[in-house]
């Protein structure tokens, strides 16, 4: 596949990306800022046998033509980005791994999304879009570590089967685990807000934690 990531220059967007392009995606690493975003190909280049399908430009110059586009910047800015560039992501599917997560003394924990979670947000932005989540429990260090992901499950709902079903697919090149169907795209509120306990066991234990799902 041919795969957009807005945001590719944060480690997620370039750890989920360095692993697509391991198992032979094409993969075109976007930014607000074309310079950014050649930087972030170019670290990656050198790590990957084929160097080549490695691509990079603004988050609009990606998209066009993407087979499929992952959302991975901040909470905070994905409307706004996503208005911005709406027209072009009309008629793709759009995954979303974004975790709208807060701080403070106690730890992190889950925001209040008035659309229930950040997928839905997402969704309800970009009206000609197929949303899907997935892709939230996967840490952005195991990512761009080398070695596969052996332990983990990458949870994956949303409205639309047969998007959800390449989602699930493209999973496989991420965690030894794969992807599971989590059901409809409301439950992202309770997988993107897993990532907060995920992140205080990590904190408590020293850890990189992921989750894995039992009795499958
Ligand atoms: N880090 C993790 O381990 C992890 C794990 C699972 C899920 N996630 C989720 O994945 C997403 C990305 O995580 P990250 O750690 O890579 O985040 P990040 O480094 O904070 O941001 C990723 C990229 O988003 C772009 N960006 C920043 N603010 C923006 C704004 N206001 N509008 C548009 N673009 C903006 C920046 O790229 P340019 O400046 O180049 O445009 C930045 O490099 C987040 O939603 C996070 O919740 C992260």
């Amino acid at each position: 596949m041919d795969i957009a990531i807005l945001g590719g220059t944060g480690p997620q967007g370039k750890g989920l990306g360095y692993r697509f392009a391991l198992a032979g995606h094409d993969v075109r690493i976007g930014s607000r800022k074309a310079d950014r975003a050649a930087s972030a190909a170019e670290e990656l280049r050198p790590r990957l046998p084929d160097p080549g399908l490695l691509h990079a430009g603004t988050n609009a110059e990606v998209v066009d033509g993407a087979d499929i586009v992952l959302l991975s910047v901040p909470y905070e800015g994905q409307v706004d980005l996503l208005l911005d560039i709406r027209e072009l992501l009309a008629g793709q599917v759009l995954i979303s791994c974004v975790n709208p997560l807060g701080f403070d003394k106690q730890g992190p924990y889950a925001l209040e999304v008035p659309e229930g979670s950040a997928a839905e947000q997402a969704a309800q932005a970009l009206p000609d879009t197929t949303v899907v989540a997935g892709f939230h429990h996967l840490s952005a260090p195991g990512l761009l570590e080398d070695g596969p992901l052996h332990d983990e499950s990458v949870l994956v709902c949303g409205d639309d089967e047969d998007a959800k079903a390449t989602v699930i697919e493209l999973a496989a090149a991420t965690a030894a685990r794969g992807g599971v169907d989590a059901g409809a795209l409301r439950n992202a509120k309770q997988i993107e807000a897993m990532t907060a306990v995920l992140i205080a066991v990590n904190k408590a234990y020293k850890a990189q934690s992921g989750i894995a799902i039992a009795g499958l």
